[in-house]
């Protein structure tokens, strides 16, 4: 089935937050585990959510980021003032960009075009982005016993050089962030392709996660694929990698392989006449950019 990331998926995941920005919550028999903390504005959101599930916010040990993008991370900061003893984790490059301060400030202005949205639940708390300490340095093969339920980390670069993907075995549940594309629209079988950093490591990420056989994929944003579903999202969005890189390509020999023409024309065409990209122009333009980019690489080399 394709579910709306909401409410709990059997008894150890609840989701924190809303649907655009879910926080996975792993509810181990001796610890908890948040996977993703979204804009910074949703802070006050999580904690809600936390206080709902548990009864009390400081039940939280660990907030684990599946990579370095804003709205995977933004509230990190914030929930860390609010509960001094969270332990961060992240792959040991998102660390480091979390004390740059020209990332953060970059992370603060695409939130704020968000503002509008999600004022009501930042309400007058102060949710501001600032350098954080990651205390854990994830990497490929950890594992992380929370009770009943382990955590285990891949890297699966691509989507960002610093993507990782969680996986709990003992549910065969999956937390891939976006290695492994976005469900596009409302419509089944469509995704988005998300190649920011490395086409050729992105499939090699798709296909390591296709091998683990998750049963259960909490999507990054708005959903949750199980059983049969999930193997078949897996499929279509391997399947959808190199028809997007084609895509791409036509556009890109279309504008004699000047990137920014490539751009123009394919935000045109796809994205403003077809309307069926949920995701804001602005990100949607920076993620196609990227990805031109990539695309106009291979086509060098
Ligand atoms: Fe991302």
């Amino acid at each position: 089935m394709k579910l709306a990331a909401d409410g709990d998926f059997g008894e150890w995941i609840s989701v924190g937050g809303n649907l655009f920005y879910p926080g996975y919550i792993i509810k181990g028999k001796e610890r908890h585990l948040m996977i993703d903390a979204g804009i910074n504005m949703m802070g006050p959101a999580y904690l809600a959510s936390l206080k709902k599930i548990f009864g009390d916010q400081n039940a939280l040990d660990f907030v684990f980021a599946t990579h370095s993008h804003f709205d995977h991370l933004g509230s990190i900061p914030y929930l860390k003032r609010k509960l001094p003893h969270l332990q961060a984790g992240a792959a040991g490059r998102v660390g480091s960009l979390m004390k740059k301060q020209s990332v953060l400030e970059l992370m603060s202005a695409l939130s704020e075009l968000q503002r509008r949205s999600f004022q009501n639940i930042a309400g007058d708390e102060d949710v501001h982005i600032e350098a954080v300490n990651f205390e854990i340095h994830l990497k490929e093969g950890d594992r992380f016993d929370l009770g009943g339920a382990t955590c285990e980390v891949y890297e699966v670069p691509g989507h960002t050089g610093d993507s990782l993907a969680f996986y709990i075995p003992e549910i065969r549940a999956l937390f891939p962030g976006e290695a492994c594309g976005i469900p596009e629209g409302d419509k089944d079988g469509h995704v988005q392709v998300e190649f920011l950093s490395s086409y050729d490591d992105y499939v090699a990420s798709l296909e390591k996660i296709i091998r683990l056989q998750p049963k259960l994929i909490c999507m990054g944003h708005m959903w949750v694929f199980t059983d049969d579903d999930a193997t078949v999202f897996l499929q279509r969005s391997l399947e959808a990698t190199p028809r997007y890189r084609e895509l791409i390509e036509t556009y890109l020999n279309a504008a004699n392989g000047d990137i920014d023409s490539a751009v123009q024309s394919m935000a045109k065409k796809e994205y403003d006449e077809k309307g069926t990209i949920a995701q804001p122009r602005e990100s949607y333009l920076e993620n196609l950019k990227a990805q031109v980019r990539q695309v106009a690489l291979i086509s060098v080399r």
